[in-house]
């Protein structure tokens, strides 16, 4: 399986720090070594059980650079671009696995899958640096896009905590209909919505609207008016006693009682909401990839 790493670190002690990090989809959590906040990764860590010891230096760099993962298909049409993306840093309190290795492991899936497929559209995969920083990342992205490049983009996915313990299923609400004055995507936004219900619906699943707070990645997309969606079972909130009638889980807890805290490991994944939508994820990437027209024009 894919072994997923988050750059990010959990403290313990000031000098040797040992962060548990893990794989997705039956991976073995593994403990790793690292030098700075980069992980180095030894190919015998993808091997079932293995364990070794990961070491973080203290020094935080507050000048250091981070970087954007940024993966194309080589089919499709280039001035037809469906974007979809996940951001791969975690903040430093822990090791960020439901936030946002699960994001990271579904838009991964998905990339590795596309990449046989000659499809109509050219699509187009980012893995954001500096989330946690204030949407740093994805900001420089859309913000140093050459208006001409900007306007191929024709919508984006954002997929941040897609596996919480607690979970609910949640469908950005593109058109706001679900929860009246919160800000709307921008035009076409309400197709990404309505594909991602008719997937919940084929499975028989519940889901529910959420609301563009503007607090992930798809803000400075919706900002330029590219349509966008996405997914997300739920951060710090608390789930209520519809939402466990219609979801399960428990009311009067957190959705992630692991938000942004070192218990946010292999163990704060619910892998049944992984998988749903990883298939989420998977399916809205081929509908668009194959379709005439999108929400983007
Ligand atoms: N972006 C937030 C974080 O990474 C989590 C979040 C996602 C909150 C989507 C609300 C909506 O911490
Ligand atoms: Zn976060
Ligand atoms: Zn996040
Ligand atoms: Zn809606």
């Amino acid at each position: 399986g894919v072994i997923l790493f988050n750059e990010g670190q959990a403290g313990e002690g000031p000098d040797d720090r040992r962060v548990l990090l893990n794989g997705t989809l039956g991976a073995p959590t593994v403990d790793i070594p690292v030098v700075g906040t980069t992980f180095a990764v030894g190919e015998e860590l993808a091997a079932a059980g293995t364990t070794a010891t990961l070491t973080t230096k203290t020094e935080s760099d507050p000048h250091r650079r981070t970087r954007n993962v940024l993966a194309e298909s080589r089919w499709g049409d280039p001035e037809r671009v469906v974007m979809l993306g996940a951001h791969l840093d975690s903040v430093t309190d822990g090791p960020g696995i439901n936030d946002n290795g699960s994001g990271t492991a579904g838009v991964l899936e998905t990339a590795l899958g596309a990449s046989v497929l000659p499809t109509r559209n050219r699509l187009r995969f980012a893995f954001w640096g500096a989330e946690e920083l204030g949407l740093l990342g994805s900001q420089h992205y859309v913000s140093t896009l050459p208006a001409a490049e900007r306007a191929k983009i024709k919508l984006y996915l954002n997929f941040d905590m897609i596996a919480s313990p607690n979970h609910i299923f949640g469908i950005y609400d593109g058109d706001d209909s679900d929860r009246v004055g919160a800000p709307a995507g921008p035009p076409g936004s309400d197709r990404i919505e309505k594909l991602f219900e008719s997937y919940f619906t084929a499975l028989d699943l519940p889901y529910k609207g959420t609301d563009f707070t503007g607090r992930s990645d798809y803000g400075p997309f919706i900002q330029a008016g590219i349509p966008a969606g996405g997914l997300f079972t739920g951060a710090e909130g608390i789930k209520t006693e519809e939402e466990a009638a219609a979801f399960g889980g428990e009311a009067g807890v957190a959705y992630d009682k692991c938000y942004h805290q070192r218990c946010d490991t292999i163990a704060n994944v619910n892998d049944r909401a992984l998988g749903v939508n990883t298939g989420a994820i998977a399916t809205a990437a081929f509908v668009y990839a194959y379709a005439r027209t999108l929400p983007g024009g």
